[in-house]
């Protein structure tokens, strides 16, 4: 008898026009729509075409006309400011229409888009779903961001509105966000009407008359604003990911397709109840922090908690088991980075034992390779499933999980499990051809996606049509290569692009390179991902110098990480270099990056048949040693 997941995947696969208008009902929508999916104009998609909803709407005030006005929407941790607050549904509502009523007030309507840059704290939730509940379309970049990045987001959506903190705090450091702001705004071609800035007591920052305005003081002077109906296919917000260039792509979400994907996903792949307690400990920042501590606990009423601390130092490595407890948090969701760090400082878990984690049930880990040893650490210890998914900006939600909540199947450590229903996903050769099961390939999705996953690229729909759609006709391209073994688990093995996963975060090497290569004395450059213990993988330069240089190297590596910190932001974690006489390329001139890669991990590397010069192989390897690279341990 085929398995509930096998059934709910043939269901989704069979009809999933019924599949998704089923799941759609579960949620308010102020017009139903005329057609579940517009598949007319392909390679575009529509779903829910000719609905009308409001995110924000399904997300507090539906579960507050039920009677549940009471129930903690919200939990404000934060170790670093030493603050534990609750907001019930009510409350986060209230000031989440006061702040879409201030914005209203200056100008904010549907479709115009607010950039939020701001802390972990609950104004950035606010500011989200204020956008939201007004019809705007947010925009949230991340505090570890550089000015340089926050003015390209600036000058491709063009904000009327920007929502920034004063200050974030990492630990031991105040980050003043509000000069980086204003510097982001001094690049930027395209200038935003007016700044509203969440004044932070660590950083009272200066305001610019007639363009800054005190967040505090413009909400309490504001009339709340109710929900404003939206059409399904509105977006709700854009999200910018790092692309194969230093430009990065602005993600769209729609509304109705992103609220009915997150809400399904709550109970099916989550395994949550109403009323439980759900902790995504990730940044508001990125797509984990949009979908999974913001829209999709609150959309399926579970309490989110927004944690602003690190997995270790605030104040030790028994943080997230303190959270767990104090909180009663039924499920986690981390990157596998966070768990490193934890094993790292406490390898015994000898700080779990000071916690009742009785509540808890269910590990979930992504945004990176779960590697099989962090993995069984956490099983062995938490003594709860450990679940690895997969999934992506792009998508949202997960494609890949063991559904907890229809079935959970048996682990296969190293594979995130099944494809979720609602996706196909195909394992293609670079012909386009299907794989044998086993068979590492390209990992593609069959078109139609299915809601929730993006539309289009924010203002550019030849973009996305090019870096999704080009290389497979029919299918949306993940840029993941891995395999599906015979009994449909699916391992995902690398990128196939030049994007790197530092400690979960999502980086592009080409952007690195774009910075490395400005210094004027770098005449060619290549960046690549390492391993690393913690982060998985952390950033390594090769450059090699203009003829004539004749400054210490050191002082130039030091002048190259100082670059990229400045141009794209500490997040970046690029702190060492290699000065090199020349890089390794092909005849026809590419930079064998994936074999310079290879070298400094000490991996076995097959010399490229088309390679150049292979002397040069032996060079890297020597100029890596003093860093500690290309040896076997
Ligand atoms: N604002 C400003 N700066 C920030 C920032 C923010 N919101 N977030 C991070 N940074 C800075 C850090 O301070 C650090 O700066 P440094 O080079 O001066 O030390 C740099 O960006 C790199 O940060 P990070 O990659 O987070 O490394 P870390 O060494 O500070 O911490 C971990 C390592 C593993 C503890 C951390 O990455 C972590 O908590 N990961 C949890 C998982 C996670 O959040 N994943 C996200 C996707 S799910
Ligand atoms: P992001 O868009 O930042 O979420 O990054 C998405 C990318 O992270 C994916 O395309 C993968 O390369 C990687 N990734 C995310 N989750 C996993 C996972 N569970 N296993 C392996 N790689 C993952």
């Amino acid at each position: 008898m085929a398995s509930q997941y096998d059934q709910v995947y043939a269901a989704a696969m069979a009809d999933p026009e019924k599949f998704w208008a089923d799941a759609a009902s579960q949620l308010h929508w102020y017009k139903t729509w005329d057609q579940v999916l517009d598949a007319g104009s392909p390679p575009f998609y529509r779903w829910f075409v000719g609905a009308e909803t409001n995110t924000c709407y399904n997300a507090l005030d539906r579960h507050i006309e039920a009677g549940h006005g009471d129930r903690a929407a919200l939990i404000y941790d934060s170790p670093v400011t030493d603050t534990i607050r609750t907001y019930s549904n009510t409350e986060l509502r209230d000031a989440v229409a006061k702040l879409a009523g201030a914005m209203k007030a200056r100008g904010v309507t549907k479709g115009d888009r607010v950039i939020i840059y701001m802390a972990m704290t609950p104004e950035a939730v606010m500011a989200m779903l204020a956008c939201a509940r007004i019809g705007a379309i947010h925009s949230v970049v991340f505090g570890g961001f550089a000015p340089r990045e926050l003015a390209t987001r600036i000058d491709d959506c063009k904000p009327k509105m920007v929502i920034a903190s004063s200050c974030g705090l990492e630990p031991g450091r105040v980050v003043e966000y509000k000069p980086l702001l204003d510097q982001a705004i001094a690049i930027a071609t395209h200038k935003p009407e007016c700044c509203f800035i969440f004044q932070r007591p660590m950083y009272q920052a200066p305001l610019q008359e007639g363009r800054d305005f005190d967040f505090a003081s413009e909400v309490e002077k504001a009339a709340p604003a109710d929900c404003v109906p939206v059409a399904a296919t509105d977006p709700l917000y854009i999200l910018y990911t790092s692309g194969t260039t230093g430009v990065p792509k602005g993600v769209v979400r729609h509304n109705g397709g992103h609220m009915v994907a997150l809400h399904w996903s709550m109970k099916n792949v989550y395994g949550m109840k109403p009323g439980e307690v759900y902790w995504a400990a990730s940044d508001v920042g990125w797509v984990v922090g949009h979908s999974y501590i913001v829209y999709a606990p609150l959309l399926y009423g579970c309490t989110t908690v927004l944690y602003e601390g690190k997995p270790v130092g605030t104040p030790d490595a028994g943080a997230y088991w303190r959270v767990i407890e104090q909180h009663k948090v039924a499920a986690l969701f981390t990157a596998p980075t966070a768990f490193r760090a934890i094993k790292k400082e406490d390898p015994k878990a000898e700080l779990l034992k000071k916690y009742d984690l009785t509540q808890f049930r269910t590990l979930f880990l992504a945004g990176e390779r779960a590697d099989p040893d962090t993995v069984r650490w956490a099983e062995d210890n938490l003594k709860r499933p450990v679940i690895d998914h997969w999934w992506q900006t792009e998508t949202g939600w997960p494609i890949a999980a063991n559904c907890t909540g229809i079935e959970l199947l048996p682990v296969k450590h190293g594979s995130p499990t099944k494809i979720v229903p609602g996706y196909d996903v195909r394992i293609l050769d670079d012909d386009g051809q299907p794989v044998k099961p086993g068979d590492i390939g390209n990992i593609v999705i069959k078109l139609p996606l299915p809601p929730g996953c993006l539309p289009t690229l924010w203002n550019n729909d030849e973009g996305f049509k090019k870096s999704y759609l080009t290389r497979f006709p029919g299918y949306y391209n993940t840029g993941d290569a891995g395999y599906i073994d015979e009994d449909g688990y699916i391992f995902i093995m690398s990128r196939t692009d030049d994007i790197i996963n530092v400690a979960g975060h999502r980086l592009s090497t080409g952007g690195m390179e774009e910075v490395l290569a400005s210094h004027p004395d770098v005449a060619e450059c290549a960046v690549v991902g390492v391993a690393d213990q913690l982060k998985g993988q952390v950033p390594l330069g090769f450059v090699v110098l203009k003829a004539g240089v004749s400054r210490p190297e050191d002082q130039i590596v030091q002048e190259l990480v100082q670059l990229v910190r400045e141009k794209i932001g500490p997040v970046a974690a690029f702190k060492q270099a290699v000065v090199v006489k020349r890089l390794p390329k092909t005849r026809s001139g590419k930079i064998l990056r994936g074999t310079m890669q290879k070298i400094a991990d000490a991996q076995e590397y097959r010399m490229p048949a088309t390679i150049d010069d292979p002397a040069i192989l032996s060079e890297i390897g020597e100029a890596l040693k003093p860093l500690g690279y290309a040896k076997r341990p």
